[in-house]
């Protein structure tokens, strides 16, 4: 199960974080202290974001004209019903939370604050709505209970940030993040997938600047097209893409795979009123949508942080495909690391390996011994002959690994190298069974570029990348 969650789920759960700090269920209360937006009263800008419903964004908040205390009470009795918890967060949905005078937000919070089993707050606002005097209010609550800040960032791209009319840029919001995290006050961003015109890619690359940031959670949410928004008069005008379930649902697990681990999931699909929502029609089912991340997760074997390391995807892929009783090569042994991975999953199998360094063998076999490993042989001769050593394993090797360039903590001068190492793949495929692959890291200094850029040009391959940067390692996939 994933470290981070209490219920099967591949992300960092809100439920798993709040059991690790009040060791008990933690339920949130929406309130509606009756705020407005700077980006609708025309401090900012008249007619607030284009997809903000008329309840800006509170619509499951308590009601305005209640006072906090009896709005309090009245959800807490609904969520009672649902949840055994006597913990609760009070949570300032609606409007811009800070965008009020310091006394009505001291009044507020203070109330909320002091109802029994509140043991902390949430507050949603603008990146462009903390003055400072309310900033030095924060920090001060802040060492008193549980406080977080929730901004809505929606994307990271100036030109859809324009389009929805959000009022405020990205360097807004990093210096308003950067503030709050001087201060150690927890951060929440708030994005939208499926904002007009924004492709997979660009909303992929949202979250992966979040990665950069100081942040603890997020909520991800699918846009709503609701009614009587400026969204939906853009929506009957130009008819921009919608997204569908399959692919919201493609875009966040790929989300998930990029996201840091220690960030909290707080919301992972939108959750409108029925009877305002014009597009998407699947977000009514808010389970299903849930499910179906659930299942695509499980079926890619992935989870929140997987792309971290190009490793995790090198793990998935061997352990997909062997079985205890495999026979399988680690043709550049090194200090031993991937033979004793490959020896664990192979219990009942055997491991070749392959170094041209005797370090390298006196220190696998030390490993191996450590860890009693007893099913393997090591050859110290170059994989080149890799063909030579085993022609009677012909087509009977279910998996092959080159972990490429220098033994580390080695003398970086012995290294693979391009001529030695296309030979040996040559070589390996007559050894591979029907089912065999032969997996290499390729690491991207001047003669590795060398190894992955001649490799990829003679083979039929699969290239996996988990990050951006050129420069990163990565693993090539050569199925017989
Ligand atoms: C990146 S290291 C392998 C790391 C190893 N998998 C581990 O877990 O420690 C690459 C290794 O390939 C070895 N090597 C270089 N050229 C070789 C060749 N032609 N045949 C076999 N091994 C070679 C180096 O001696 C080095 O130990």
């Amino acid at each position: 199960m994933y470290k981070y969650s209490l219920d099967n789920k591949r992300y960092h759960t809100l439920n798993y974080h709040y059991f690790s700090i009040f060791n008990s269920k933690v339920s949130k209360i929406s309130l509606n202290g009756g705020f407005t937006c700077p980006n609708r009263d025309g401090k900012v800008a008249v007619g607030g974001c284009i997809y903000c419903s008329k309840d800006a964004s509170g619509d499951y908040a308590g009601n305005v004209n209640d006072d906090i205390k009896d709005q309090f009470e009245n959800i807490k009795k609904i969520i009672d019903k649902k949840w055994n918890t006597n913990k609760y967060i009070a949570y300032f949905q609606a409007g811009t939370n800070t965008y009020a005078d310091i006394n009505k937000l001291k009044d507020l919070y203070e109330k909320a604050l002091s109802i029994p089993n509140v043991v902390g707050l949430s507050i949603a606002t603008r990146p462009d709505s903390i003055e400072d005097n309310v900033l030095e209010y924060l920090i001060e609550i802040n060492k008193r209970t549980y406080l977080t800040i929730e901004l809505g960032l929606q994307t990271i791209h100036e030109k859809t940030s324009q389009l929805i009319n959000r009022g405020h840029d990205l360097k807004c919001f990093i210096d308003c993040v950067n503030k709050l995290r001087k201060h150690n006050i927890n951060v929440v961003v708030h994005i939208i997938n499926g904002l007009p015109y924004e492709t997979k890619d660009m909303m992929i690359d949202t979250v992966k600047f979040l990665n950069t940031m100081d942040i603890q959670g997020i909520k991800i949410h699918m846009l709503h097209v609701l009614k009587n928004t400026e969204l939906e008069k853009m929506y009957n005008k130009e008819k921009f893409k919608i997204l569908s379930l399959k692919e919201y649902v493609s875009i966040v697990c790929d989300q998930l795979e990029y996201l840091k681990d220690n960030i909290v999931i707080h919301r992972i699909t939108g959750d409108p009123k029925e009877e305002d929502l014009i597009e998407p029609l699947w977000l009514t089912k808010k389970f299903s949508v849930l499910n179906e991340i659930d299942k695509e997760m499980e079926i890619r074997g992935t989870y929140q942080g997987f792309n971290k390391t190009i490793l995790n995807r090198f793990d998935l892929i061997i352990n997909k495909l062997l079985k205890n009783n495999d026979i399988v090569v680690d043709a550049t042994i090194g200090n031993g690391k991937d033979t004793l991975k490959l020896a664990n999953i192979v219990t009942k199998g055997f491991v070749f390996g392959f170094d041209i360094q005797k370090e390298a063998l006196k220190n696998t076999k030390k490993l191996l011994k450590d860890n009693n490993i007893t099913n393997y042989k090591l050859f110290n001769i170059s994989h080149e002959y890799i063909f030579n050593k085993l022609m009677n394993y012909e087509n009977k090797i279910s998996l092959i690994i080159f972990n490429l360039g220098y033994l580390p903590n080695g003398d970086k001068s012995i290294i693979t190298n391009h001529i030695t190492t296309l030979k040996a793949i040559d070589e390996s495929i007559k050894l591979l069974n029907n089912k065999g692959s032969i997996l290499i890291i390729v690491y991207p200094h001047k003669e590795g570029k060398k190894e992955g850029r001649l490799i990829k040009k003679k083979y039929k391959c699969k290239t996996f990348r988990n990050t951006d940067n050129i420069n990163a390692p990565y693993l090539i996939e050569i199925k017989k």
